[in-house]
């Protein structure tokens, strides 16, 4: 009876040892595939909210979108204020400095070139900014570069 059964035991057990063996594989390969897509994930977590928090644009482009796009454009397109590209060509970096710190105490020292814009532009008053200097020069340096 032992003897007659032996081979066929060898027999399912070589079945059951290459079942194992693959199982294991399987298991193995399941894992790694997990693993690397869960590294995926992961990366995907943490590179995409870096790739948005690290700005990619300018302090001066920053700026200049959230305070004066409401009243001017970065071509030569007039708004409510004129087209800020070339403006650099035009006016010094001083005086584009006094002109966004206090527009309205430029126009009132005299100034020829502020009057003036300010009587073009039908006196409309543009809103005075306590930028400091670094702020002004990434301002005046994405002006420059517009
Ligand atoms: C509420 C509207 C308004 C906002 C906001 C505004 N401006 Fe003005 N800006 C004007 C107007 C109007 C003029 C034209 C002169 C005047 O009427 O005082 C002007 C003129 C200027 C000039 C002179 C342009 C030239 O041709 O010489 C510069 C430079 C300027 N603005 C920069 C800025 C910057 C930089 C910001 C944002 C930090 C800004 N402005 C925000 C309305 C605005």
């Amino acid at each position: 009876m032992i003897k007659s059964n032996l081979p066929q035991f060898l027999f399912m057990s070589n079945i059951l040892n290459f079942d194992w063996v693959a199982g294991k594989f399987l298991l193995i390969m399941l894992c790694a595939t997990c693993l690397a897509c869960s590294q995926k994930e992961t990366d995907k977590q943490t590179t995409l909210p870096a790739q948005t928090n690290t700005p990619k644009i300018s302090l001066g482009e920053q700026l200049f979108t959230s305070n004066c796009t409401a009243c001017h454009s970065n071509t030569t397109e007039n708004g409510v204020g004129p087209g800020l590209k070339n403006v650099t060509k035009r006016r010094s970096k001083q005086w584009i400095s006094a002109f966004i710190k206090n527009s309205q105490a430029l126009i009132a020292s005299g100034d020829k070139e502020a009057v003036a814009l300010f009587n073009q532009y039908n006196k409309s008053v543009m809103t005075s900014f306590s930028f400091n200097e670094a702020e002004i020069d990434s301002l005046y340096t994405y002006l420059e570069k517009l």
